[in-house]
């Protein structure tokens, strides 16, 4: 009989999510049903979405319910199938949660090719976070050579995926990211124009309008909060904004919005939110043309691997310290 280990929501947090937020199950694996597949789950992505999945109440999805498995994304091996499209030993992605094997129906998986690339890579670069920088810039923002690209969570997953493609469109491009270490990852590694330490910047407004005196074309927002407000100074005459996240504000109770927000009636700026899964798709289109950047040496990605599914209760706050470098996985064992 197979034994999965899984972690469920235990209690809903008010701020920071921890270890008593989650509990840790041992259960033997269900029987499979007509059109449902076993996987073996690889690689769990921690994103900061899941913050907001741990909250009752529906914003774009459904909060995860108390006793439930706590949603994540997942990378694994079918090793049992009732699903004609799924065959044992082929690789999937999906919301696979948080355990060592998942049971799903067919219907709500993906197939990805492994030969080139990691499986890794489908949680991340090729994943539901490279959609949503590269829909995100390109489907939103629409960036022109020449044109002056700002980005907040720079050094982060998306954020750094999104200042790489503004390159590759010929942008001038800036980051705000936190430390040094993270800011030398811009410049020298990345290439980019300015990458700006909000953690060890005591006035953005007056730094953002000393590094970017001609203002920003357009602005991609990870991170909301001061950071947004501090942006909204410097937009150029049509900027677009895009709203990909708010991360300074997931472990608010109440979120803070910007009160520079008449800038956007001056700029004659555009302000759109995105959500990745009205993208999917289109998953190929973003799937062909960063795989064919990362070919050509366009761009670099880092990924920060956690072993063992026992650290899940400690990890995920590292996204919202900032710890970790590169996309956020634990790998399973
Ligand atoms: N709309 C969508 O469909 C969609 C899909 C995927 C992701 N997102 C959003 O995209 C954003 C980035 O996600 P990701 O997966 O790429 O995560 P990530 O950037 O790899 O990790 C989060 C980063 O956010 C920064 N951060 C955390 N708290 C902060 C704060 N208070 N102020 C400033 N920066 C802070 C940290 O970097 P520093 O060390 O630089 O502080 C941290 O490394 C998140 O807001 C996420 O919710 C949206």
């Amino acid at each position: 009989m197979m034994i999965n280990i899984r972690y469920v929501l235990a209690a809903r947090p008010s701020g920071a999510a921890s270890e008593q937020h989650f509990r840790r199950e041992e259960l033997p694996v269900q029987q499979l049903e007509e059109g449902e597949v076993l996987i073996k789950v690889h690689y769990i992505s921690l994103d900061p979405a899941m913050r907001g999945w741990m909250n009752a109440g529906t914003t774009y999805v459904k909060g995860v319910e108390i006793g439930a498995v706590m949603r994540a994304f997942g990378a694994g091996e079918v090793v049992l199938s009732k699903h004609p499209d799924y065959a044992i030993g082929q690789m999937v992605t999906g919301l696979l949660g948080v355990q060592h094997y998942a049971v799903e129906k067919g219907a709500y998986l993906t197939l990805v090719n492994t030969a080139e690339v990691p499986l890794s890579w489908y949680l991340g670069l090729l994943g539901m976070p490279g959609l949503t920088a590269y829909f995100g810039l390109l489907d939103k923002a629409n960036p022109k050579p020449g044109e002056t690209v700002l980005v907040s969570g720079a050094a982060g997953m998306v954020g750094s995926l999104v200042g790489q493609i503004a390159k590759i469109k010929g942008c001038k491009v800036a980051g705000i990211a936190g430390g040094p270490e993270k800011c030398a990852y811009l410049l020298e590694d990345l290439g980019w124009d300015i990458a700006i330490d909000y953690k060890h910047t005591p006035d953005m407004v007056a730094r953002l309008q000393e590094t970017l005196p001609e203002g920003i074309n357009v602005f991609f927002d990870n991170v909301g909060g001061d950071i947004l407000n501090a942006a909204l100074t410097r937009l150029a005459i049509g900027c677009r904004i895009v709203i990909c996240g708010a991360i300074s504000q997931y472990n608010q109770s109440t979120p803070i919005g910007p009160s520079n927000y008449l800038k956007i009636v001056s700029a004659r700026a555009t302000l759109s939110g995105i959500i990745v899964f009205d993208y999917f798709g289109r998953a190929n289109e973003a799937i062909n043309d960063i795989s064919t950047w990362v070919k050509e040496g366009k761009i670099k990605y880092r990924e920060h691997i956690i072993p063992g599914i026992e650290q899940f209760p400690d990890s995920l706050n590292k996204l919202f310290t900032g710890e970790h470098q590169g996309k956020l996985l634990i790998q399973n064992s």
